[in-house]
């Protein structure tokens, strides 16, 4: 296969100071895309700011002879979001690959998490991937060309104790990907979802030290790589990687039990049915919310 290369376009990256973010800015780059940096630089938690983070990767992307611009704005207000992205339309006339990468976390059990630490991450993670993309996306609509990448989290997808407010945003960027998707069908504009596993700052206090050196944000780069490329087509879809580990995750529907409604449904016939309900034997993906009414409304008029 040719080498896929990012010649002539221009990403943009939040929170590419470091993990993930860094990695991808670096791949990207070193593949012939200039990139914005983006990075607010502040604590793992979302407090302060610093500017040396993202400098240090335009410094390292530029030494080795590739271009990147630094942008230290936060992708949580819509205002700071558009500077992200004019960064790039100003200093390179155009954005072509939008990765929401930023992130913060504030974990506590859900008696514990004060009201503030459920705002500052939905304002950073979920916020701030809407802001970004809808900063982006009319420029990208007008050149009928777009690549955007966003970032979930298992903890979205399957739960985790502490992470309510985490789980929430991340599946909440999942949503707003799916119909991102949609509206940029037309204007060849993908949209896909990325569900990392990486050993960074980020994790350092739930993953052991042996393991977070081993589990390399560089493991993740090759497929956001891809997703991010000209030959992608996928959209719409969530795709899991970490450690060498890739694979598609997806939101299925059981196929269910369908009664007639010349009689009443009754909670009983429900408890009764619920082996079948519950079965995700013969499940399947849609791959919109007409196409799942279109189920639905089929199997009413019982066709
Ligand atoms: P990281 O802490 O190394 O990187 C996140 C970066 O985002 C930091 O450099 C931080 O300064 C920046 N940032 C935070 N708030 C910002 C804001 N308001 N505006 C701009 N930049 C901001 O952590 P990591 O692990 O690389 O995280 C990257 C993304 O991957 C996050 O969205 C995270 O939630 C997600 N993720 C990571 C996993 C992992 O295993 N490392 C697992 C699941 C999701």
């Amino acid at each position: 296969m040719e080498q896929v290369r990012f010649d002539e376009k221009v990403a943009v990256i939040t929170g590419a100071g470091g993990g993930l973010g860094k990695a991808y800015a670096l791949l990207l780059a070193s593949r012939g895309a200039k990139v914005v940096v983006n990075d607010l630089g502040g604590t793992f938690d979302g407090s302060g700011s610093d500017s040396t983070p993202a400098q240090q990767v335009v410094d390292e992307i530029k030494a080795s002879g590739g271009e990147a611009v630094a942008s230290y704005d936060s992708v949580a207000e819509y205002e700071s979001a558009q500077k992200i992205i004019n960064t790039a339309l100003d200093t390179y006339g155009k954005i072509d690959i939008l990765i929401n990468n930023a992130g913060i976390l504030r974990d506590k059990s859900l008696v514990k998490m004060e009201v503030e630490d459920y705002r500052k991450i939905m304002s950073v993670h979920l916020d701030g991937t809407f802001f970004c993309t809808k900063a982006a996306f009319p420029s990208m609509k007008e050149q009928e060309y777009g690549r955007i990448i966003s970032t979930a989290s298992a903890a979205g997808l399957y739960g985790n104790f502490g992470q309510t407010n985490y789980g929430a945003a991340k599946m909440g960027i999942v949503g707003l990907m799916n119909s991102v998707a949609q509206e940029g069908m037309r204007y060849n504009i993908k949209a896909n979802t990325i569900v990392p596993t990486a050993g960074t700052r980020l994790t350092f206090t739930v993953m052991p030290e042996d393991v977070i050196s081993k589990v390399k944000p560089d493991y993740v780069a090759p497929i956001v790589a891809w997703l991010s490329s000209d030959n992608c087509e996928e959209s719409g879809k969530m795709f899991s990687a970490g450690g060498g580990y890739y694979a598609r995750a997806a939101v299925v529907e059981g196929h269910g039990i369908t009664f007639g409604l010349e009689k009443e449904i009754t909670v009983e016939m429900i408890a009764e049915n619920m082996d079948k309900i519950t079965s995700l034997e013969d499940a399947r993906e849609y791959s919109s919310a007409m196409e799942q009414a279109g189920t639905v409304l089929s199997k009413m008029s019982g066709q």
